[in-house]
């Protein structure tokens, strides 16, 4: 079975990322699912933003009527200093205009830089409710609650009303083409007693590896249906020459307690066609990608050859 391809925060290598035009491309290049990152507004809204910090990603640094909102906070034991936000009312974070996070690296998308607002998680599920008519294909949702925590403890938790917008839209059954993603477990474990939707267990490189251990993976099994996991914890690559390396057991352990293994994040400057389809070698079961349509490319690619090899 071809695995999913997961559109990370929409195309984000040819748009300003967590914008409707970003999942709108994601989805006209043929992605199963796109990723909205959410956040909650101070009035209690869900929107896309991949952090809570709102000054690398959108235009407000240039905007005097919220200089006065420039502020420091820590969030998940980081200091940092910018505009949050929980800061912002709905309306207020409407006024401002989404920029390209990494305008060095994509120096193309700049053309769309004060083109796009802010979108609400509603809005994202109306898009995908109005392309999978359109399309004659059931486009998925992939959300994750970033710093839910942090949230919670601001009195803004996600949970709720990610769920009440999934009703909304009648994506809460447990048939929906949707996952529901976290770092934590903690929110995980509460979801995981209101909604049969699959959940997924998400580990960076440098986090809770202990999570991907044989052990780990058995009681992450006992909460979530899948794990996403930084690419390096498959396919490790070699300090010296930035070869992959031989993959992790990581795969097979994680079938074997009935867990399915998404992995983050494939992009065109970083890696190639055989790369990805290394990942596939591996037996991963979904690919987040900046790069929906290289990534599909490479997963038929793939497809084909396994094809011709069993009829050799
Ligand atoms: O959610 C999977 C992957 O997106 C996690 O990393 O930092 O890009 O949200 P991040
Ligand atoms: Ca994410």
């Amino acid at each position: 079975m071809l695995p999913l391809v997961i559109a990370h925060r929409g195309a984000s290598g040819y748009r300003p990322e967590h914008t409707l035009a970003s999942y709108r491309l994601a989805i006209a290049l043929g992605a199963d699912y796109v990723e909205p990152d959410l956040v909650s507004t101070r009035d209690g809204v869900l929107v896309a933003r991949h952090e809570n910090e709102i000054g690398g990603t959108t235009d407000v640094a240039a905007r005097p009527e919220y200089a006065d909102r420039l502020t420091t906070k820590v969030v998940d034991g980081r200091i940092l200093t910018g505009w949050f936000v929980e800061d912002f009312t709905l309306a207020e974070l409407k006024t401002l205009r989404a920029v390209e996070r990494v305008p060095e690296l994509r120096p193309r998308n700049t053309r769309y830089d004060g083109r796009y607002d802010v979108p609400t998680f509603d809005e994202i599920l109306a898009l995908v409710a109005e392309e999978s008519h359109r399309l004659g294909r059931p486009i998925g949702v992939y959300p994750e609650t970033k710093h839910p925590s942090y949230f919670a403890d601001q009195g803004l938790a996600l949970e709720e009303p990610l769920l009440d917008a999934l009703a909304r839209h009648e994506m809460a059954g447990p048939d929906a083409p949707v996952f529901l993603q976290s770092f934590e477990a903690g929110n995980l474990r509460w979801l995981r007693a209101r909604t049969a939707l699959p959940l997924v267990q998400l580990v960076s490189a440098d986090g809770r590896v202990d999570r991907v251990t044989a052990t780990g993976l058995r009681r992450v099994a006992s909460y979530a249906d899948a794990v996403g996991v930084a690419k390096d914890l498959v396919l490790p690559r070699d300090p010296r020459t930035g070869a992959l390396a031989e993959a992790t057991p990581l795969v097979a352990d994680a079938h074997a307690v009935g867990l399915d293994v998404h992995v983050w994040t494939l992009r065109d400057e970083h890696d190639s066609i055989e790369e990805t389809q290394a990942f596939l070698d591996a037996g991963v079961d979904g690919l987040f990608t900046d790069h929906p349509d290289t990534t599909l490319e490479a997963c038929r690619l793939h497809a084909s050859s396994v094809l011709v090899r069993a009829a050799r």
